[in-house]
């Protein structure tokens, strides 16, 4: 594990995007793993603002993401497929055909889990993954749970989550109770992992997955065992790992 320590959410921003330029500039049509939530805006920002400069190309890359709400449609504005509308893929030369989110609307859910982990092996797996956490260690919605789920699949979210992700909704009774989410067979799966973390709340939780046991009851632990994970994470979330683990700074 590469432990890049960065000093406020802006630096952790630059220093992310900066490693996925770097990807997107060595493989031009690489196949990015993309994340959603409050963590990689930032990221997303400043990779917009190169292409803008004209430093990054982003014509023949693809991107899968890892996760959508069940019942969540492409023009909700909860959803994940708009989040990364409106937070990078509108303001890039990305080609929309290129880009997967999983489909939250579709009839048969099991068959649309299978059709994703289809589609990422179609691709020939994931070049770089952008991960952040959950407060419980989950990574994509793989919730705490009695073993790893694999392949992608139909998760039910813990009250956490439901919980943590309730302020982006009008109240938390319009908080999806479902969703769908690549497994952590596929994650495991790409070739260079980066986790992003920002903020007090998830020093705790950071220490935990990074040095504690590995077990799914902490699903991001497993990410311990992965040959290429970088993690990029401001001041405030390393604290507790600072502390415990001084000799690693
Ligand atoms: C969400 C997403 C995750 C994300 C996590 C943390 O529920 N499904 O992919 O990493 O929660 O979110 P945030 O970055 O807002 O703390």
């Amino acid at each position: 594990m590469k432990l890049i320590r960065a000093k406020d959410y802006n630096d952790m921003s630059r220093k992310a995007a900066n490693v996925v330029s770097a990807t997107v500039i060595l493989r031009p049509n690489c196949v990015l793993g993309l994340a959603t939530g409050s963590t990689p805006v930032g990221m997303y920002k400043q990779l917009i603002a190169w292409y803008e400069k004209g430093d990054l190309d982003f014509k023949a890359v693809k991107s899968i993401n890892l996760d959508e709400y069940v019942g969540l449609d492409a023009y909700n504005d909860q959803g994940y497929r708009y989040f990364m509308n409106e937070n990078l893929f509108n303001h890039v030369n990305i080609d929309k055909s290129n880009t997967s989110v999983p489909n939250g609307m579709a009839a048969d859910v099991e068959q649309e889990c299978r059709r994703y982990d289809k589609h990422i092996a179609d691709l020939g797996g994931v070049d770089l993954q952008v991960l952040g956490i959950g407060n419980n260690g989950h990574i994509g919605f793989n919730e705490p749970d009695e073993a790893f789920e694999q392949q992608t699949h139909l998760v039910d979210l813990a009250q956490k989550t439901i919980d943590a992700n309730s302020r982006f909704f009008a109240s938390i009774d319009d908080v999806p109770k479902q969703a769908i989410t690549m497994g952590i067979k596929s994650i495991m799966q790409a070739k260079a992992i980066i986790l992003l973390a920002s903020g007090e709340g998830k020093a705790d939780i950071m220490e935990t997955a990074l040095f504690g046991p590995i077990t799914p009851k902490v699903p991001a632990s497993i990410l311990q065992l992965h040959p290429n994970l970088t993690v990029v994470a401001d001041e405030a979330a390393l604290q507790v790992v600072a502390q415990k683990h001084p000799e690693l700074f």
